[in-house]
């Protein structure tokens, strides 16, 4: 176990303790009704590094394996079925195989599902994004949110014709290799090897104006611009609060860089449109991905058009043009397809936003009730993520807080729900609720959390 902790967005592989006593009556609960998993997860190893193409989808002793999936469930190839607050990378804010979708998609197939050339579909759908996303004067998609910030970074590069990023410690933007830094706590270390050079990016606090600024003040000659997730997802769920963005917003225009949001995991997630519309900032560009794609790959550079323009190749020579966008999948109709149906339904259907935030607040206050004083819950809307404290811990403002309260705990009691009570996090991760829940699968979630608190109630007094 690191005694420092884990920060979640660490895409290292997850061991339990093989001689925990405290896990191994649920381990073998775990192993008894999964062996068809177990066999399909041995074959898997042989073929694949970890037995996974994601580091984290692993999770010890081995991940159930999924043979579909429905609303608000997943179930695996042994028949179990779970409630699954992980929802596709938090991507399926309608659940699983949501028929909006599904029927688009189906209708879309017959006609075509790759051609690699210019389609309607892509323009319909950005005409629904622009008017959701006013940032989004011009549009580029790729396959991925990773792509997506890579591309986002190299336009602030590009526009400003200076080299350095700022990101905040423990901020996930994929494995994009340019802020594959300060992603861990203690947020020292290269978090990989094969990384060229990282000499041009540097990290502030999160949620702390005055150090924030401090670092930026001494970069500002070749500060390029500042990529900030507006809800801190893989570090922990935490929202940003307004004045440290909006006091970062204002250096940043002040000094000629650029202001990025990385809305990978906030756009469409709380309200018809991205979180820096209600926040009232304004960014020069926004990457989306996840809920827009419907459930398919995408990843969105959106921008305003003075600065997209440098990727016009018409307008530009070589030497003064930036390569923005690409890939073979790109805009490909199934995808622009699925995330039209998408965002035309929640366009339609504003309720889900009420259903699903009302739910992520029912999570929250019951979680932190079943837990006492032991936790604290964060999230925003309907993610939320528990955080058992540790003395010294009473706030979690940032990453470093997050990876200072137990996270093995974290991991634990996620494991416990996937073994005794058919509630699937990933271990370590936030939870999505999707508009496929509703209050009894809270209260079995609640249900299960005060089981677990009294189990460990038992073996640890809180705050220890
Ligand atoms: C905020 C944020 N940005 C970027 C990414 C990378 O997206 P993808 O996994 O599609 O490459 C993620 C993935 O979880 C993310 O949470």
């Amino acid at each position: 176990m690191n005694p420092k902790g884990v920060v979640f967005c660490d895409p290292i592989i997850w061991a339990m303790p093989p001689n925990d006593e405290r896990l191994s009556s649920s381990i073998d609960i775990y192993r008894k009704k999964t062996p068809r998993s177990a066999k399909i997860f041995e074959r898997s190893k042989k073929y694949h590094v970890n037995g996974v193409s994601h580091n984290i989808r692993f999770f010890s002793p081995y991940p159930f394996v999924t043979r579909s999936a429905k609303g608000r469930s997943i179930t695996d190839v042994d028949g179990n079925k779970y409630t699954d607050y992980w929802m596709g990378h938090w991507s399926l804010i309608l659940g699983h195989a949501a028929p909006p979708v599904a029927a688009l998609v189906r209708k879309q197939l017959p006609s075509c599902w790759m051609h690699g050339t210019a389609n309607e579909m892509t323009v319909t759908f950005s005409e629904v994004i622009q008017k959701a996303v006013p940032v989004a004067e011009k549009i580029r998609y790729v396959s991925t949110g990773t792509e997506a910030t890579m591309y986002a970074v190299r336009t602030a590069r590009a526009h400003t014709g200076r080299k350095v990023i700022a990101k905040v410690d423990g901020g996930w933007h994929g494995y994009t290799t340019d802020l594959l830094k300060s992603v861990n706590w203690p947020f020292e270390k290269p978090e990989s090897l094969g990384l060229t050079d990282d000499a041009h990016i540097v990290s502030i606090p999160y949620n702390d104006l005055e150090g924030s600024l401090k670092v930026l003040q001494e970069v500002k000659g070749d500060l390029a611009g500042v990529i900030i997730e507006p809800v801190l997802g893989g570090g922990g769920c935490i929202p940003a609060r307004k004045d440290y963005l909006s006091g970062i917003e204002e250096f940043v225009h002040r000094n000629g860089s650029l202001f990025l949001l990385d809305e990978i995991v906030t756009g469409f997630r709380f309200s018809f449109g991205c979180l820096y519309t209600s926040m009232g900032l304004e960014p020069d560009i926004v990457t989306l991905g996840k809920i827009v794609g419907g459930g398919f790959p995408i990843g969105v550079i959106c921008g305003r058009d003075e600065i997209m323009r440098i990727s016009d190749t018409s307008m530009r020579s070589k030497s003064d043009r930036a390569y923005i966008g690409g890939g073979t999948f790109s805009a490909n109709p199934v995808t622009m397809t699925a995330g039209r149906a998408m965002l035309q339904h929640l366009r339609k259907n504003r309720g889900v936003y009420n259903k699903i935030g009302r739910l992520g607040d029912m999570a929250r206050r019951g979680l932190e009730k079943a837990f006492g004083g032991r936790v604290a819950v964060t999230g925003k809307g309907s993610l939320f993520l528990t955080h058992f404290l540790r003395d010294g811990v009473e706030d979690i403002a940032n990453a470093a807080d997050a990876a200072r309260c137990d996270t093995e705990m974290l991991r634990r009691y996620h494991f416990e729900m996937i073994a005794r009570d058919g509630i699937f996090f990933l271990p370590g991760k936030l939870g999505a609720v999707s508009s496929a829940h509703g209050e009894a699968d809270i209260k079995a979630l609640i249900g299960a959390s005060e089981r677990f608190s009294s189990l460990i109630e038992q073996q640890v007094p809180a705050n220890v």
